[in-house]
């Protein structure tokens, strides 16, 4: 009957130093951390390939096979050279913040099951949308991510726009479509967001772009007018404060006056830039942000945290319970100071919840925001330098520039044709993950296929850069070369 899984203190002692020595092992050599380590799957997959251990084993000894299988195996997220998708190199602060959190193992669903992490949760939503220079009277949540805060978003806009339908309680049958707008660079999050919400993904019109790939306002309003005429329900407007693959900002204060024109839901999908709007040299392109209805926020991208976390940004907190309260009995409790208790759980979709602002405010509180400003600030100045030294080189194309940390380019040297070039370049990004030495991957503009780097990590510096170019030319005259 005594037993327990718990270790004597001093057993627990040495397995978190072994623990912490792999992760100070982890630092001494992140800066020329492999991109890609290059198992195949079926190898990777025959190392865990086992029967359930249904006896334990020493825990000491395991974590050397965790190193060895998992450690040093890993992707290089934390080092410099992650170019692919939108990887931050997390922080150290929230990998103590991360341990602390899991050791405690607070239950952020209802306030007496955590209230010091609720009340930081309150806080890290109120000081998100100080960040971005939103309402203060904005309420929140904490989610895994900038598509779950997208999600989020849209449900608030869904069920707040047709209060009167009742939607939570009567379906959506019988309603004339429902109809979304944004641009066709919006994330492809916000199409599962639509289709999860029962409006369906043919309802969701993806306008058409400006050269910049900010979208088209004019198209957007005449889109809305045949909508209206066509008999559907015109709510809502997704804004793009940062594309996934470019950066584009769209005119967020044009898309705030058509929202109000039109009376529509403006939702502000804010995942991969929206903290950039923090700089002030970047303020006057997000004008209009702090119109927004909704907005998601993705702090394992900007703010540099491990996986997962981010947050959806509404008007008020009333919106989110009016989304999400749902009675049950065993929940409710008659406690003292009721009404001063927010209780998560109320206000979004899940019941159990783990302590996710805890590492945003042990990162905000050890760093202080102006440092995480000046990285965000970096990554921008060394995303410039990259995409000058792609303008200026005879073998890179520039394909694309933007405020923020990302530009697509192709590389063009000795190819002749366009379809040469587009074929070269898809199997070059095959090439460099096989290599290895860097991660790039790939995206499609204007029907073209072009290399995209994404430079959202505080460790890059300016070598970073030049290595990357350096490696992306080796591969490529590799490939070049017969049999290549
Ligand atoms: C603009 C944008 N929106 C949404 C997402 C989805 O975020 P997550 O992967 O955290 O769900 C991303 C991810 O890259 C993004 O760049």
């Amino acid at each position: 009957m005594e037993e327990t899984l718990d270790f004597s203190p001093e057993e627990f002692e040495k397995l978190l130093q072994r623990a912490s020595a792999l992760l100070v092992q982890q630092y001494a050599h992140v800066d020329t951390q492999k991109g890609f380590a290059g198992f195949s799957p079926k190898e990777v997959e025959s190392w865990f390939d086992e029967p359930l251990p249904m006896a334990g084993s020493d825990g000491l000894r395991f974590l050397d096979e965790v190193k060895a299988r998992v450690i040093d195996t890993a992707t290089g997220n934390l080092g410099p050279n992650m170019y692919a998708y939108v990887m931050s190199g997390g922080s150290q602060v929230a990998t103590v913040a991360e341990l602390l959190a899991s050791t405690v193992n607070q239950n952020v669903a209802k306030w007496h099951l955590a209230p010091a992490m609720t009340e930081i949760e309150k806080r890290v939503v109120k000081w998100a949308a100080e960040m971005i220079g939103y309402t203060p009277e904005a309420g929140g949540a904490m989610v895994s991510g900038g598509s779950a805060a997208s999600l989020a978003g849209l449900t608030v806009a869904r069920n707040v726009y047709f209060r009167e339908k009742n939607i939570n309680q009567t379906g959506l049958f019988g309603q004339s479509p429902f109809v979304v707008y944004g641009s066709n660079q919006t994330h492809n999050s916000t199409d599962k967001s639509i289709a999860l919400l029962g409006i369906g993904t043919d309802h969701f019109r993806k306008i058409g772009t400006h050269a910049d790939y900010t979208i088209d306002v004019d198209q957007l309003e005449k889109q809305i007018q045949a909508d209206i005429r066509a008999g559907y329900q015109p709510f809502c407007v997704v804004g793009n404060a940062g594309t996934v693959n470019t950066g584009a900002i769209d005119d967020l204060n044009a898309l705030a006056g058509i929202a109000e024109k039109y009376k529509l839901w403006f939702h502000v999908d804010g995942a991969y830039g929206g903290l950039a709007s923090s700089l002030p040299s970047l303020r006057g392109a997000y004008a209009g942000l702090e119109k927004a209805d909704s907005v998601a926020l993705d702090f394992h991208k900007w703010l540099y945290q491990p996986f997962e976390v981010g947050c959806v940004l509404v008007r008020s907190w009333g919106s989110l319970r009016e989304t999400y309260f749902k009675q049950a009995d065993y929940l409710g409790a008659a406690v003292a100071h009721a009404s001063d208790r927010l209780e998560f759980n109320e206000h979004y979709f899940q019941l159990s919840r783990n302590a996710k602002a805890f590492k945003v405010w042990m990162s905000l509180k050890v760093y202080g925001f102006e440092k995480i400003q000046r990285m965000i600030q970096k990554d921008i100045e060394l995303t410039h330098y990259l995409a000058d030294r792609v303008a200026g080189s005879d073998d890179f194309e520039l394909r694309s520039r933007s405020h923020l940390a990302i530009t697509c380019f192709r590389y063009v040297a000795h190819l002749r044709t366009e379809e040469e070039t587009e074929h070269f370049n898809q199997k070059l990004v095959a090439a460099l993950e096989a290599d290895g030495r860097v991660f790039i991957t790939g995206t499609v503009l204007d029907g073209v296929y072009v290399l995209r780097a994404c430079l959202t990590n505080h460790r890059k510096q300016v070598s970073s850069v030049d290595y990357l170019l350096e490696t992306i030319r080796d591969v490529a005259r590799r490939l070049m070369e017969p049999g290549g």
